[in-house]
C-alpha cells in the first residue's frame, strides 16, 4: 500500500489534482484559489507545488492529494486512493494471504461487489425486454451495471455464504451473516433465518463517488411480485450507505459536472440513466429521499450551477420548491427545467413526438431543449404564478408569500439584488418595498459547509507567547524552519538555523513553538514560503530575520529594565540602580551591535 501511495504521488502533482476541481490562480512562490470547502470570496485556499500540499487560511483545512481528494470527494482514505489510482493510471494491488487482515469496511465494499455482480449475472431476457422497452440500450445497461433480483427467498444470501472477501481462501473468510445485514443485502425473517432484501426486482447498484458499490434500489418487476409492494426499494441505512449523502449516478457524472459548470437533477433511477443516454452526463438523482444540505455540498464542489429537473406533478413540484430552497441556501445557482405537465424526464425523452417508443433523437432533443431553456428558479416562480394568477392583488400576495421565501435563501447579494430589481419590476412597487418585505422574513441559514474547519485551540492572549510583538517574530522565523525542514532540498541549513533561532527566542518560547498542531504548522509553512519562497538569498533573509527578533528581544528586556530602574530610583535603592544601570548599558551596546551587523 505504502507503495501505491508513492507510486501516486510520484505521478500526480498536488496541481494536477486540485486544479481539477478549483481554478488556481498563481500568488508568488505558491497558488491559490477560492476555497472549495468554505464559501469565501476572497481566495485563502493555496496550494504549494514544491511540497505537493494545499492549505486554508480561512477554513484551516489542508493535506495533500489523498485528504484533498478524501474531503473534496466525501470518501475515505481507500476511496481516495481509488479515484486517484484510476487518474494516475496506477493498479491497485491488494495485500493477499491474509498477512493483513482486511477491514470491516473493505468487505463489506468487497461483499456489496460480488453482490452487485452476482445481480448482473442473473438479468434475463424478460428484464432486458424491459429496460429496453424503456428505451435503455445494452451499452446502458452495462455501464450502469444494471441487474435483477430473482423470485427466490434467498438466493443471493446463498450465494454470498459461500463466497469469502478477496476471492482467496485465507484471505479473510466467508462472509457472514452478520455481515449480510450490515451491508443492507439480506434481513431476517420472523423464523430467524436470512432472506434477500431484493426479491422480483430490477436492481440498480449505487455507488459513492469513487465508483464502489455502496447500496442498491431495486424497481418492480414481474408478475409474482406482491401488489402493494412499493415501486421502488432502497438499501436501507448502512455503515456505507447514507441516503442523505450519496447521489446516483454522481460516481459517473463528477467530470461532467465541473466540465460543463453545472449539473442536472433529476428524481429517479430510470430519468438518471435516460438523461445520461441522452447525453447529459452531468446528470445526478437522488433516489428515495429529499435533497439534502448534503447533496448540496457534494455538488457545490464541482460547480456551482444546478438545474432542477423534477417531475412536473403536483409532487414532483412540491419537492423541487423544497430541494430548490436547500440548494439555494447550499450557495448553488438554482435553475428549473420545465418539463411537459405529466412527464418525467424519462418519459419525455422517450416518447417525445409522441407515438415513437424507441426513445431517439426526437426525444433527446426535447430533453435537450428543457434543459437548455431552464430558468432561474425566482424568474421561473414568478412567471408561474403571473400565468395563473393574472389579478393583480393575488400575483402580488402569492409573491410575498411563496417567491420572496426563495429570494431570502439566495446567498449572492448581488443576484438578490438583480432579482429584487426584477420583481418590484414586475409587481409595479418600488424596490424598497420589496426590500422592506424581504427583510421581514425569517433569515435562512448560510450555506452548508460539510467539512468542518479544524478547531484552533484556544489560548489565553496574555500569557501567550503570541501576544507580544517580538513572539510574532519568533513566530515567523520559527515557519522559515517549519517550511525548509520540509524541503527536499532544504536552501538554508536547517539544523543551524535551529540552534540560533533556540538561542535567539530563548528554550522556553522555542519549545511552546514546538508544540503546535499539524494543522498551524502546516499554515505557518505557507506564510513562510509566501513571504521568502521567491528569494534568491533565503540563507541571507533568514540570518537577517534573526536579527530583527533579536533586536525586538533585547528592546523588550531593554523596556522591562528601565522601568525597573526607574522604580529602583524612587525607592532609592542605590545598589539596584547600580545594578540595572549596567543591564541596560550592556541591552543598549548589544542592540548597537546588532544594527552594525546588520
Ligand atoms: P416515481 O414514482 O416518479 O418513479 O418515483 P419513476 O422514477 O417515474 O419510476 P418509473 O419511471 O416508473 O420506473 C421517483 C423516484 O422516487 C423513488 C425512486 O428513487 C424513484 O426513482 N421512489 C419511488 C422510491 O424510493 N420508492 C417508491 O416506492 C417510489
Ligand atoms: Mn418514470
Amino acid at each position: 500500500m505504502a507503495d501505491t501511495v508513492q507510486q501516486i504521488k510520484d505521478r500526480l502533482s498536488i496541481v494536477d489534482v486540485v486544479s481539477q476541481y478549483v481554478k488556481l490562480q498563481r500568488a508568488g512562490a505558491s497558488l491559490r484559489a477560492r476555497c472549495p470547502f468554505h464559501a469565501e470570496r476572497t481566495p485563502s485556499f493555496h496550494v504549494s507545488p514544491e511540497r505537493g500540499t494545499y492549505h486554508c487560511f480561512g477554513c484551516n483545512v489542508g493535506g495533500d492529494i489523498f485528504s484533498f481528494v478524501e474531503a473534496i470527494e466525501g470518501l475515505d482514505f481507500k476511496g481516495a486512493l481509488k479515484v486517484l489510482a484510476e487518474k494516475a493510471g496506477v493498479e491497485l494491488v491488494y495485500e493477499r494471504g491474509g498477512k493483513e487482515k482486511k477491514d470491516e469496511r473493505e468487505r463489506l465494499f468487497e461483499l456489496l461487489e460480488t453482490a452487485t455482480i452476482f445481480y448482473t449475472s442473473r438479468l434475463n431476457d424478460a428484464a432486458k425486454k424491459y429496460l429496453k422497452g424503456r428505451g435503455m440500450t445494452d451499452a446502458t445497461i452495462q455501464s450502469f451495471r444494471l441487474g435483477l433480483a430473482g423470485d427466490s427467498w434467498s438466493e443471493l444470501s446463498d450465494y454470498l455464504k459461500m463466497k469469502s472477501a478477496g476471492g482467496g481462501s485465507s484471505s479473510g473468510g466467508k462472509y457472514t451473516e452478520r455481515e449480510m445485514l450490515e451491508a443492507g443485502v439480506a434481513k431476517k425473517n420472523e423464523r430467524g433465518s436470512l432472506t434477500d432484501n431484493f426479491r422480483y426486482r430490477i436492481i440498480f447498484p449505487i455507488a459513492d463517488s469513487a465508483g464502489r458499490v455502496v447500496g442498491f434500489s431495486g424497481r418492480i418487476f414481474g408478475e409474482a411480485a406482491s401488489p402493494d409492494a412499493p415501486k421502488y426499494l432502497n438499501s436501507p441505512e448502512t455503515p456505507l450507505f447514507h441516503k442523505s449523502r450519496v447521489l446516483y449516478g454522481f460516481d459517473r457524472a463528477k467530470v461532467a459536472i465541473r466540465k460543463l459548470n453545472c449539473a442536472v437533477l433529476v428524481e429517479g433511477q430510470m430519468d438518471l440513466l435516460a438523461s445520461h443516454q441522452a447525453g447529459w452526463a452531468n446528470t445526478v438523482a437522488v433516489s428515495g429521499t429529499a435533497f439534502t444540505p448534503e447533496h448540496a455540498a457534494l455538488i457545490r464542489r464541482m460547480t456551482d450551477n444546478l438545474v432542477l429537473a423534477l417531475d412536473a406533478d403536483e409532487a414532483g413540484i412540491k419537492a423541487a420548491g423544497r430541494a430548490a430552497r436547500t440548494a439555494l441556501q447550499g450557495g448553488l445557482n438554482v435553475k428549473v427545467a420545465r418539463l411537459p405537465t405529466g412527464l418525467d424526464p424519462a418519459d419525455l425523452i422517450q416518447s417525445a413526438g409522441g407515438g415513437s417508443s424507441s426513445g431517439g433523437k426526437e426525444g433527446a432533443d426535447a430533453w435537450k431543449k428543457a434543459i437548455r431553456d431552464s430558468k432561474d428558479i425566482i424568474l421561473f416562480l414568478l412567471e408561474v404564478l403571473e400565468e395563473h394568477l393574472p389579478q393583480k392583488d393575488r400575483f402580488r400576495r402569492a409573491v410575498e408569500t411563496i417567491v420572496l421565501p426563495f429570494l431570502s435563501d439566495v446567498q449572492s447579494p448581488i443576484a438578490r439584488e438583480q432579482h429584487v430589481h426584477e420583481i418590484a419590476r414586475r409587481l409595479g412597487v418600488s424596490e424598497s418595498a420589496v426590500g422592506e418585505a424581504l427583510g421581514k422574513l425569517p433569515t435562512s441559514p448560510g450555506p452548508a459547509s460539510a467539512v468542518a474547519p479544524a478547531s484552533v485551540p484556544k489560548v489565553d492572549p496574555k500569557t501567550s507567547w503570541r501576544s507580544t510583538r517580538a513572539s510574532s517574530r519568533a513566530r515567523q522565523a520559527f515557519s522559515i524552519l517549519l517550511w525548509q525542514q520540509s524541503l527536499e532540498k532544504p536552501s538554508i541549513d536547517v539544523a543551524a538555523y535551529a540552534t540560533e533561532l533556540e538561542t535567539a527566542i530563548g528554550p522556553e518560547a522555542f519549545a511552546s513553538l514546538s508544540t503546535l498542531t499539524e494543522s498551524e504548522r502546516e499554515a505557518l509553512r505557507f506564510s513562510a514560503e509566501k513571504l521568502h519562497g521567491k528569494s534568491t538569498n533565503p540563507e541571507r533573509e533568514t540570518k537577517a530575520l534573526l536579527v530583527v527578533i533579536l533586536k525586538e528581544l533585547l528592546a523588550a528586556e531593554l523596556d522591562d529594565a528601565t522601568m525597573a530602574l526607574k522604580k529602583a530610583e524612587n525607592g532609592k535603592d542605590e545598589e539596584e540602580v547600580t545594578r540595572l544601570m549596567g543591564v541596560c548599558k550592556l541591552l543598549t551596546t548589544r542592540i548597537a551591535q546588532l544594527h552594525e551587523n546588520v
